[in-house]
């Protein structure tokens, strides 16, 4: 059979093909602990199940649903961003429902770029910005993202002829996988950018809620402007551990969010009227299940820092994700320090270069696991790492 030659430039995905390490150690008996992918193991809010549930029994929820999004799940998505950011949509031109922002970044370029366009693409990113790309034959570029600029992209030394070129920018802030976080006064210039370039700014937000010690993340939509330029994608996967539902949602622009909506009704036939009725009980209804899940993360960040740090391990201060963004130690690659990782302790983290080539010199460590597990994980790490200055013994310590 013939496979198309675009499916060499994306390869598997990163965790499709982490997962499969993990199975093959297991089969052969390795106890492994995954710190690798972001997937909450603490459970959806008790009255967002309850909500699918009675969403599930209605046979209204058996047919199609609405291809844009059920309208009360787009004006509940308006509500909550009025009362979160202070930003009002309008919520049938300006909203559209997702089966989970992944969903929405992986078309997104087809609606917006013709062949040989070029996309500007965080590097560090999520891998997705760059493959949607490829899939719509469109140019990635990458922008790096480095530890010096607080991983935050120097759009002014993106080339002219690139910028010329371009018809999409991904940002993420917070930010997958650096845990980085951006201020308005970046966002503003990046709008500005865009506004410049006539780029659409795609800011990928699906972290907004996820934030530690008082910080509030924004949108890009607070910025005076931006939906003439930008479109914001959001998830529930990560607010409401509720990565299996598969929900999310777009906002902003109207020519960008109409143009997605097209693609999407080309493609696939909505959510799950439930699943919307579980999103629309999901951020209309109490938040406390949010700030316990909340609480729970931060008290896994600090236990990681404290643990790594103690053994001389350079781990930045962390206010937002669930992610720990590591400077791989003793000169290694990031490829050879997730395979000594493993092989000397069983536990699975990302190799930085999984999403790009700036990624090069870290891993990323997920909190995702409970503690019992993350203990035993750091554990490990502490006694196969001791101090972790020097590489550990029997590896190549070679760098790029
Ligand atoms: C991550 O670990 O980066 C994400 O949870 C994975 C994903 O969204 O596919």
């Amino acid at each position: 059979m013939h496979v198309a030659k675009r499916l060499e430039q994306i390869g598997a995905y990163l965790f499709a093909d982490l997962d499969r390490k993990q199975e093959q150690l297991k089969a052969k008996g390795v106890d492994v602990i995954s710190l690798s992918v972001g997937d909450p193991d603490l459970p959806t809010p008790a009255h967002i199940v309850d909500a699918l549930t009675e969403g599930a029994r209605d046979p209204r929820s058996h047919r199609y649903p609405s291809y844009v999004g059920e309208k009360d799940f787009r004006s509940t998505v308006a509500a909550w961003f009025r009362k979160r950011f202070g930003v009002s949509l309008d919520p049938d031109t300006e909203v559209l429902a997702l089966i989970g922002s992944k969903e929405g970044l992986a078309h997104l370029p087809w609606a917006i770029v013709d062949p040989g366009d070029v996309v500007l693409v965080p590097d560090p990113g999520y891998p997705i910005y760059r493959s949607s790309t490829i899939l719509a034959d469109g140019v990635p570029h990458p922008v790096p993202l480095l530890r010096e600029r607080g991983f935050l992209p120097d759009l002014s030394a993106i080339p002219q002829e690139i910028a010329r070129r371009a018809k999409v920018l991904f940002l993420n802030y917070p930010n997958n996988p650096t845990a980085a976080t951006a201020s308005m006064e970046f966002l503003t210039e990046a709008v500005e950018f865009a506004r410049r370039h006539d780029i659409l700014l795609a800011h990928d937000n699906a972290y907004s809620e996820i934030t530690y010690d008082g910080y509030v993340a924004p949108s890009i939509l607070e910025v005076d402007g931006a939906k003439d330029v930008a479109i914001e994608l959001h998830s529930l996967s990560k607010t409401y551990c509720m990565t299996g539902w598969r929900i999310g949602f777009a906002v902003g622009s109207a020519a960008a969010v109409g143009a997605l909506g097209r693609i999407k009704t080309n493609i696939d036939s909505g959510i799950f009227r439930a699943v919307q009725r579980a999103g629309v009980a999901a951020m209309a209804g109490p938040q406390d299940g949010v700030t316990e899940r909340l609480r729970v993360y931060q008290a896994r960040r600090d236990r990681v820092t404290k643990a790594l740090r103690s053994i001389g391990w350079e781990v930045p201060d962390i206010k937002a994700t669930i992610y720990v963004w590591l400077p791989v130690p003793g000169g290694m690659t990031s490829a050879q320090f997730t395979s000594a990782v493993l092989e000397k302790t069983g536990v699975l983290v990302t190799p930085g270069t999984g999403y790009g080539a700036h990624g090069e010199g870290y891993v990323r460590l997920s909190l995702t696991i409970g503690d019992t597990r993350l203990d035993e994980a750091l554990g490990r790490l502490v006694d196969a790492f001791g101090r972790v200055s020097a590489p550990p013994a029997g590896s190549r310590a070679t760098t790029r």
